[in-house]
């Protein structure tokens, strides 16, 4: 797997079962995980924890992330207000593997009422697994500094 540092998660109240499921699948895998909050059910504004996380990656001091929330739109909107963020919403496999090849997605997203644990942590496992194509699609994330 390529992450250099500890991958950050972070979540709402809609998304807290789900990353506590993440977070314990990643841990036994051997990653190094830094959690953002929420740490409960208790209702949340997702984008503050969505903020939270990606202003540490735009800070230099994570490279990815993992978000969740009802449905993964939301702190999709949030992460992406940052240049520096290619965050992904993806609920299924397919979009998780081609978010790496072709969008090198530092922020991976998932709707926690939207898909299973057991599908997440297969798409989790996957974003992590598949590296960035470069070529062509390095010159298309090129042009969104052109943006
Ligand atoms: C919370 O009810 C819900 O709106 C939130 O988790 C998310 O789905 C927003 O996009």
């Amino acid at each position: 797997m390529n992450t250099a540092k500890a991958l950050l998660i972070g979540c709402d109240h809609a998304g807290y079962q789900m990353k506590e499921v993440i977070k314990e699948y990643l841990t036994a895998l051997g990653h190094a995980i830094e959690d953002v909050g929420t740490d409960s059910e208790t209702s949340v504004d997702y984008p503050d924890y969505g903020n939270r996380l990606a202003r540490q990656i735009v800070d230099g001091r994570y490279d990815r992330g993992i978000l969740i929330c009802g449905t993964g739109i939301g702190m999709s909107m949030v992460a992406n207000r940052y240049p520096e963020i290619r965050a992904a919403l993806c609920n299924d496999l397919f979009s998780a593997i081609m978010c790496r090849r072709h969008n090198d997605a530092n922020v991976l997203v998932m709707g926690g009422r939207v898909i299973g644990t057991e599908l997440a942590k297969e798409i989790v496992r996957a974003w992590l697994d598949t590296p960035f194509e470069c070529g062509r699609h390095q010159n298309r994330l090129d042009k969104f500094c052109e943006m």
